[in-house]
């Protein structure tokens, strides 16, 4: 689970600064679904770049299980990322020269986990999502939504 305890971000740019979270508390239970909504501009991105361990926040804690992303060391964060923390961006950040399993399969690098059972467990996700004629095209070949891998409708 997650608790957020009076999250706030800073930006500073030269003399300018933008507060875009100012003092957020926010508990997330296991199983939780949550939808984060609000103007553009209004800190949502931000947010979930606290949430995801991807930058830390100007004050505040953000505990995920007990630990505090805001202040452990970069090799335990990645190592959280890898094992606790999932993220479809609103950009693809898929690499351009890898096919489909290649790409899912980069998620599992920082794991230790050996290339035979990389393969296999790209390919039973992938299929998992419907895309399991599509392992071995690039991004360029796939649809957005195949991108994303949003499963297809029924
Ligand atoms: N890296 C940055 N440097 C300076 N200001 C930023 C940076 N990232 C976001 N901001 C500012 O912080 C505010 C919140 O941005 P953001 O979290 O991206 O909003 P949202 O996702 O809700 O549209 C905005 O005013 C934005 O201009
Ligand atoms: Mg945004």
């Amino acid at each position: 689970m997650y608790r957020l305890t009076v999250v706030t971000k800073r930006y500073t740019r030269g003399k300018e600064t933008v507060d875009a979270l100012r003092g957020i508390d926010l508990t997330i239970a296991d199983g939780d679904q949550l939808v984060i909504q609000g103007p553009t501009g209004g800190g949502k991105s931000t947010l979930l770049q606290m949430i995801g361990g991807l930058d830390r926040p100007s004050s505040g804690s953000v505990e995920l299980d007990g630990v505090d992303l805001a202040t452990t060391g970069e090799a335990r964060l990645t190592r959280l990322r890898a094992e606790k923390i999932g993220i479809i961006f609103q950009s693809f950040n898929l690499i351009p020269t890898l096919t489909a399993q290649e790409n899912v399969e980069t998620a599992l690098v920082p794991l230790g986990v050996k290339p035979a059972e990389r393969r296999e467990r790209a390919a039973k996700t992938l299929r998992s999502v419907g895309l399991g004629e599509r392992l071995t095209h690039v991004p360029s070949e796939m649809s957005g939504g195949q991108q994303l891998g949003v499963p297809p409708g029924p």
